[in-house]
């Protein structure tokens, strides 16, 4: 029987957007021990998609070419292999392919490692669900895994309107923190409504002349953001960063702590947590805006802006 095959967004080289190329290539078959093979509907379309393109990670994420990025996914289960008790044939999928990168949900079908995808939120579509996971892991991680967030503390979020701040402010709120968010004048009342308490509107006034006595710091936009960060926290603070190693050295002289967000350390309870909280309608993705395959490129353009409100998504399958 001739091999069957799938549209897939591949990458030959660590390149510009320009060098995506959309390419009929073999699908994939039998998923392994502990894969599932999924029909992919969406793609999220993250900053770290362009930085793995660009070269930018490739000390830290070596990724071997032809490449498949795509690091978020929503789909459908068409088979699970051996030792997965998890998922079923037929079921709807989301998930954080923190296992499978090079080999991503860009892509019709793809081998997903079971352990990073879950049921999908019966309240979302196909392209809201692939903007989920990747943003709420990492906020979740960082406000509370690391940052140990709770109700009644005052946090300081920036990068408040992006894929992964608009979860950061909406799960801050919803532990009960006093939320305080950065964000630029056209997400000022879009960020509001996410549950944040105080916005500062970045290009108007310098949140280090007006915030003090925070306990946390979640910055998802570093460099001199993250700089200026350390006068807005009490001692015995912290800083949590989701870009680069904040120095402990500043850290040091604040009498604060300071960590990067990096792999999460119980990604099995933030899924469930996730999704439970998206499924009471206490968690909401923002989609940025939707590209088909054919406009991958324009995709990652517009991710590299770094600028905008929640994500940018790829939709897949071409009969939803
Ligand atoms: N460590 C990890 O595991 C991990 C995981 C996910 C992401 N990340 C990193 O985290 C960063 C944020 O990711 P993302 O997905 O949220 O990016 P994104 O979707 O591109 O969003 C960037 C956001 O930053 C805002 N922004 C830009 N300049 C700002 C400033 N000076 N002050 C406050 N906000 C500002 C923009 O809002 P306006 O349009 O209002 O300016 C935009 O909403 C990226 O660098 C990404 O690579 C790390």
């Amino acid at each position: 029987m001739a091999q069957q095959t799938m549209r897939a967004i591949r990458l030959h080289k660590y390149a510009q957007a320009q060098e995506l190329v959309l390419e009929n290539i073999p699908r994939p078959e039998k998923p392994g021990e502990g894969q599932a093979l999924v029909r992919v509907h969406a793609a999220g379309v993250n900053p770290i998609d362009t930085a793995l393109r660009a070269g930018y990670m490739q000390n830290l994420i070596p990724i071997s070419f032809p490449a498949t990025l795509g690091i978020e996914m929503a789909g459908v289960v068409e088979e699970v292999g051996p030792g997965v008790t998890n998922l079923k044939k037929g079921q709807a999928v989301y998930g954080n392919l923190l296992y499978d990168i090079g080999r991503g949900s860009y892509a019709e079908y793809m081998l997903a490692n079971a352990n990073t995808i879950v049921p999908m939120p019966k309240n979302l579509d196909y392209d809201h669900a692939a903007t989920v996971l990747h943003g709420a892991r990492t906020a979740w991680s960082g406000l509370f895994e690391l940052g140990d967030l709770q109700a009644g503390q005052r946090v300081l979020i920036h990068g408040a309107a992006g894929g992964v701040g608009i979860y950061a402010v909406q799960l801050a709120h919803w532990k009960g923190a006093y939320v305080i968010a950065t964000t630029s004048t056209q997400n000022v009342e879009f960020v509001r409504s996410l549950g944040a308490d105080e916005v500062i509107d970045y290009t108007k006034t310098k949140f280090e002349h007006t915030v003090h006595d925070v306990d946390l710091v979640f910055d998802g936009v570093g460099g001199e953001t993250l700089e200026e960060s350390w006068h807005t926290l009490k001692r015995g603070g912290m800083l949590v960063s989701t870009i680069g190693t904040p120095s402990e050295e500043k850290a040091a002289q604040h009498g604060v702590r300071c960590a990067q967000v990096g792999f999460p350390k119980d990604l099995a309870n933030i899924l469930s947590q996730v999704t439970a909280l998206v499924e009471a309608g206490k968690l909401k993705p923002f989609v940025r805006k939707v590209y088909t395959m054919d406009e991958a490129v324009h995709a990652h353009l517009h991710s590299e802006t770094r600028r905008g409100r929640g994500r940018i998504v790829l939709r897949i399958a071409q009969s939803d």
